[in-house]
């Protein structure tokens, strides 16, 4: 494990993880830890973004990205405000680029969740204050984030793990959980169809980061061998916001990648299991998994809110 010594992002973006060091990385879980702590001992408010403001843009729905990062702005002192895209003239035509501009007169912080990656890269372009990605078709990088909180905190330890990702290999939060395991150590394998394969432009980058912290990158077309001495196996919807139209190709190549009881069997003993949630019970997940002795998808999502508060105290501090 790095020890981080950052104590300030104070002014980074987080588009998609690409531009954090390791010891950024690591710098976001350990004060999540230290939030998730300090909120057990009953220390609910932390006033360190006292009367700060983080203006929340959302393009399609949420239910832990806007809640988490709305308690988490009231739990920081700070104030969080809900902006639905067509709610604003963005609905109406005005460009990213001048919302950005006025944006950044008024708030401290914008988090967005939006179709287009390039959408994100825009605002951040434009905006004089952090912006924090909440989801985009390419990458999530605030949930990877949370993930490998909750996976450090379930292992007491990240670097040699393995993570075996089952189902879309194109997925958002796959690209992300691919980035935050390369840049951290931990192995992955994706049990995917040849057909769902990740972004290339996200694949190269893993790869670089995999060659510095020794991170393995295998993919496999037998979900049974991808989730082989898996420490994680994880999964997530097969057909993402914005793809219905492609859900029936998706759910024919993906019916052989759902996680059941007999496929977790195959993975380590102890080995967890997670998703980003929402799930589609019976669909990428059985019943079984979800609510069975692996599952920690509950934490997991709890962990949005701690690991939410870091990266704002951080960026906006
Ligand atoms: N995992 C996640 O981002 O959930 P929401 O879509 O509910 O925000
Ligand atoms: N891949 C999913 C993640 C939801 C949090 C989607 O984009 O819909």
């Amino acid at each position: 494990m790095v020890q981080a010594s950052i104590r300030s992002l104070k002014g980074k973006d987080l588009l998609w993880l690409v531009d954090y060091s390791v010891e950024e990385i690591w710098a976001i879980l350990e004060t999540a830890k230290m939030f998730k702590q300090r909120f057990y001992s009953g220390e609910r408010i932390i006033p360190v973004l006292n009367g700060k403001v983080l203006a929340m843009i959302f393009q399609k729905p949420s239910t832990r990205t806007r809640v988490s990062f709305e308690v988490a702005m009231y739990q920081l002192g700070g104030y969080a405000m809900y902006l639905g895209w067509n709610e604003l003239q963005l609905g109406r035509g005005e460009t990213i680029a001048d919302t950005a501009r006025v944006l950044s007169r008024y708030v401290d912080g914008i988090m967005a969740r939006v179709y287009s990656q390039n959408d994100i890269v825009e605002l951040a372009k434009y905006a004089d204050v952090p912006v924090i990605n909440g989801l985009s078709d390419l990458v999530h990088p605030v949930q990877a984030l949370s993930d490998m909180f909750t996976i450090w905190e379930k292992k007491g330890r990240l670097s040699g793990l393995k993570i075996a990702f089952v189902g879309d290999g194109s997925d958002n939060v796959l690209h992300s959980l691919l980035l935050a395991s390369a840049k951290l150590g931990v192995n992955i394998s994706i049990g995917s169809p040849k057909e769902l394969r990740p972004n290339k432009e996200i694949l190269k980058y893993a790869e670089e980061a995999a060659e510095s912290s020794g991170s393995i990158i295998e993919f496999y077309e037998d979900p049974y061998e991808a989730v082989r001495g898996a420490d994680v196996v994880y999964t997530d919807v097969w057909v993402s916001m914005g793809q219905e139209k492609e859900r029936e190709r998706k759910v024919k190549l993906l019916e052989p990648y759902r996680v059941t009881v007999d496929l977790m069997r195959h993975a380590k003993k102890d080995a967890l299991f997670m998703h980003c949630l929402p799930a589609h019970r019976g669909e990428e997940v059985v019943d079984e998994v979800i609510d069975g002795p692996w599952s920690v998808v509950w934490d997991q999502a709890e962990n949005r809110l701690h690991t939410q508060k870091a990266i704002l105290a951080l960026l906006l501090g």
